[in-house]
């Protein structure tokens, strides 16, 4: 039987934008932030006055970049999508890892399905939540506090106030470090390993195949009613 091919377009031409220079400056700064750290001054991966100046830089486009995804999340349609419902979403949650940990390597199919509706499975959602509405502040404003160290109070329970925002700067480099090789590893799984990664370059989305009972059950937790743009 031929499949039927569905084409949604979820990600808008800014939001594309968004994502891609977002995604270089990360790249720069794990690549400057891991070069200042771990690698020897005498023989740096990347000259250190070199990696401290790219590392700000990319640190402030960084931030500006982020307040326009915040805006896109707070003012325009993409914003329904992050909108987390408590109710079933422990379930759901739970049958989606269970998918990406086993259930993918017996050829199961995905129990979520994306809709126009509900564009992120509910590992997605609360992984997106997490990273961009947790973890990247934390890493931009700890960044900041680190570029005016007189800002930082200067002793907390004992402990040096810059060197406890250095650590917490390093830990939420580490998850997003983290984040970025499993989010590339879950976009190659898709009907082909490419399809996301045109997604993420063109803005459609293609279902193949809806099956029946695409899953009001398993979709909820997610998002409700779309409001407008
Ligand atoms: C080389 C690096 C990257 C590649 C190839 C990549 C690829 C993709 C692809 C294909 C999608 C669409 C599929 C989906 O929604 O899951 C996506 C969405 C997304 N990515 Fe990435 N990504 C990269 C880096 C990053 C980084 C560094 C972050 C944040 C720290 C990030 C955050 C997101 C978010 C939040 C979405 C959902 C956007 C939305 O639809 O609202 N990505 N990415």
């Amino acid at each position: 039987m031929k499949s039927k091919t569905k084409k949604l377009y979820l990600y808008p031409l800014w939001l594309r934008i968004w994502h891609h220079v977002n995604a270089v400056l990360m790249i720069v700064l794990i690549a400057t932030g891991l070069s200042m750290q771990y690698s020897n001054p005498d023989y740096p991966l990347i000259r250190f006055d070199l990696a401290v100046g790219w590392h700000n830089i990319a640190g402030v486009l960084l931030t500006i970049s982020y307040f326009i995804f915040l805006l896109g999340v707070l003012f325009s349609s993409i914003g329904r999508y992050y909108v987390v419902k408590t109710e079933g979403l422990l379930t759901s949650f739970a049958k989606q890892l269970r998918y990406y940990l086993f259930g993918i390597f017996k050829g199961e199919r995905s129990p979520f399905q994306v809709t126009e509706k509900q564009k992120f499975n509910p590992v997605q959602l609360i992984t997106y939540n997490v990273i961009m509405h947790a973890i990247t502040p934390i890493t931009f404003i700890t960044g900041w506090a680190l570029i005016y160290p007189e800002t930082i109070v200067l002793n907390v329970f004992g402990y040096s106030g810059i060197m406890l925002t250095s650590l917490a700067h390093s830990i939420a480099g580490f998850f997003i470090s983290i984040f970025l090789i499993i989010h590339i590893y879950v976009i190659t799984i898709g009907a082909r390993p490419a399809d996301n990664f045109k997604t993420i370059i063109y803005g459609y989305h293609e279902v193949h195949d809806p099956p029946k009972d695409t899953d009001e059950k398993n979709n909820k937790g997610q998002t409700e009613k779309p409001k407008n743009s």
